[in-house]
C-alpha cells in the first residue's frame, strides 16, 4: 500500500507517526512546506518520496502537485493529523478518487458551528451555541444565552481569543478583543469538569479509547502563566463518573460518520453529572498526549495508529496499566532558563513513578507560554492507583520551578 502523509516533518510528531507507517511496511510519500534536508532522519529514512511544497495553504498548487505525482506513482491513501491540513487531505482525496474521509465528513469537524448543529440533530448535549460575523450577532446572543457566556473563534485552538463573561463590560471588553476574529461563537457557559476522550478507530470501530482529565480546565491554565497544566490519562475507564462520557464520545464518533484514524474529543461534566459535549477533532490529540497514552499503555500509540489506518487493527492489545499524567512547566521570569527547583526533592521521594522529565536545559530561551501548551519542559509521573498520581502529579506541578532571568 502506498500513503500519502501530509507534513511529515512539523509538528514534531508527525514525524513519529510518519515512521510508524512507514514500519508497518508501507510505502510512504511526504508532502509538506518543509524541504527534505529540513526533515529529521528518522523520517527520512522512512519515506519513499517526499513532495515539497511552497506552502501548504495554497490548494490549487498543492492538488496540482499531487495530479502529477499520482500520474506517475499509485496512492491509494492520503492521512493527516495536522488539524489545519484535514480539509486538504479530504480534497486530495476526492480529486484522486480516493477512499477515506470526504470533504463533506470532514468539514463537521473543522467548523465548531456545523459541528454542533451536527450533534444537535443527532440528540447530543451541545452547550447552547450561535455563530456570528457581526459584533451586533454577539449582543443579541448574549441576550439570548444570559451571562456567564463563553466568545471564542468558530475554527479556534489552544483556547487563544476564547473568553468567559460575566458582565456586560466584560461582553464589551471580548467584543474587543476577538474584533479580528472573523467569526465567532457565543455559547452558554457550562461550569464543569474537563476531560477528554480520544480513541484510535477503523472502520467505524473503536479500538483504542482513552480519557484524559485536565486539571484545571484548558481555559484556565490560559489565563494564568503560574498553573502547571497537568492533563492526567486515567487507567480505570470502567469509572462510573466516566460512563456517560465515553457513551457521549461513542455516540459522536457515529453521528459525525468517522471512519478511520485518531479522534481527540473534550467533554464536560457538571457537578449534578450531566454531561456536554465540549468540541471535536478528526485528529490525534496534541500537547505530548499521544505519550501520555504510551506512558499509560507502556504501549505505541504511534504504531497502533498506522496498524488501524493501514490494516483496520492493532498491532497487540493494549492494556492501561498506569494513570499517567503530564504536567507543564512555565518558568518564573522572562528570558533564559536559569535553573531548576525541587527537581531533585520530587525524584528523591517519588522517583521510580517520574516517567520522564523533559525540561528546557538552563541557558534555553523560555518558550511563549500562550503559544504552546508544552510550556518550558514535561515531567511525567504514572501510578496503578489514582490518588497517589494526583498527588506526586501535583506535587510536581506546585513545588517543581523552573527559573528564569
Ligand atoms: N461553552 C463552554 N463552557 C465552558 N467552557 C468552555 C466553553 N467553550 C470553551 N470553553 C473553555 O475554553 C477552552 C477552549 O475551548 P475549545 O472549544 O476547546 O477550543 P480550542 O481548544 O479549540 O481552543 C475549553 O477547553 C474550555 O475550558
Ligand atoms: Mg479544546
Amino acid at each position: 500500500m502506498s500513503v500519502l502523509f501530509i507534513s511529515p516533518g512539523y509538528p514534531d510528531e508527525m514525524a513519529l507517526f510518519a515512521r510508524a507507517l512507514a514500519d508497518t511496511g508501507t510505502s510512504v510519500i511526504g508532502l509538506g512546506d518543509q524541504p527534505w534536508d529540513a526533515l529529521p532522519g528518522p523520517v527520512r529514512s522512512g519515506l519513499a518520496h517526499h513532495v515539497h511544497v511552497g506552502r501548504l495553504d495554497d490548494e490549487g498548487a498543492v492538488l496540482e502537485a499531487v495530479r502529477g505525482l499520482a500520474a506517475q506513482v499509485t496512492i491509494d491513501r492520503v492521512e493527516c493529523l495536522w488539524e489545519p491540513y484535514l480539509l486538504l487531505a479530504a480534497r486530495i482525496r476526492e480529486a484522486l478518487g480516493l477512499p477515506g474521509m470526504s470533504v463533506e465528513r470532514t468539514l463537521p469537524f473543522r467548523d465548531k458551528e456545523l459541528m454542533k448543529r451536527t450533534l444537535d440533530a443527532a440528540g447530543i448535549r451541545t452547550p447552547w451555541h450561535t455563530a456570528t460575523h457581526t459584533v451586533a450577532g454577539v449582543y443579541e446572543a448574549a441576550e439570548r444565552i444570559g451571562f456567564p457566556l463563553i466568545v471564542k473563534p468558530i475554527s479556534g485552538a489552544g483556547s487563544a481569543d476564547t473568553h468567559r463573561v460575566e458582565t456586560r463590560e466584560e461582553l464589551d471588553r471580548a467584543v474587543d478583543l476577538v474584533r479580528h476574529v472573523t467569526e465567532v461563537s457565543v455559547e452558554e457557559f457550562i461550569e464543569a469538569e474537563e476531560f477528554t476522550y480520544d480513541t484510535v478507530c477503523a472502520g467505524r470501530e473503536v479500538l483504542f479509547e482513552n480519557v484524559c482529565w485536565y486539571r484545571p480546565r484548558p481555559l484556565v491554565t490560559m489565563q494564568n502563566e503560574w498553573i502547571s497544566p497537568v492533563t492526567v490519562a486515567l487507567r480505570d475507564l470502567d469509572r462510573p463518573e466516566l460512563a456517560a462520557g465515553r457513551e457521549m464520545g461513542r455516540a459522536v464518533l457515529a453521528a459525525l460518520g468517522f471512519e478511520a484514524g485518531f479522534t481527540h474529543m473534550e467533554w464536560y461534566r457538571k457537578a449534578d453529572g450531566e454531561v456536554v459535549f465540549g468540541e471535536i477533532g478528526a485528529r490525534s490529540p496534541g500537547g505530548r498526549t499521544v505519550d501520555v497514552m504510551n506512558y499509560a499503555t507502556d504501549g505505541d500509540l504511534f504504531a497502533g495508529w498506522a496498524h488501524a489506518v493501514v490494516h483496520g487493527r492493532l498491532p497487540q492489545p493494549l492494556e492501561r496499566r498506569y494513570n499517567a499524567a503530564s504536567i507543564f512547566k512555565r518558568a518564573r521570569g522572562t528570558g533564559h532558563i536559569t535553573g531548576v527547583e525541587g527537581l531533585s526533592q520530587l525524584l528523591d521521594d517519588h522517583g521510580e513513578h517520574v516517567a520522564a522529565v523533559e525540561l528546557l536545559p538552563v541557558g534555553a530561551p523560555r518558550r511563549d507560554w500562550r503559544q504552546t501548551l508544552i510550556g518550558d519542559g514535561m515531567i511525567v509521573v504514572r501510578h496503578p492507583d489514582l490518588e497517589t498520581t494526583l498527588r506526586i502529579a501535583d506535587r510536581a506541578a506546585s513545588q517543581v520551578t523552573l527559573h528564569a532571568g
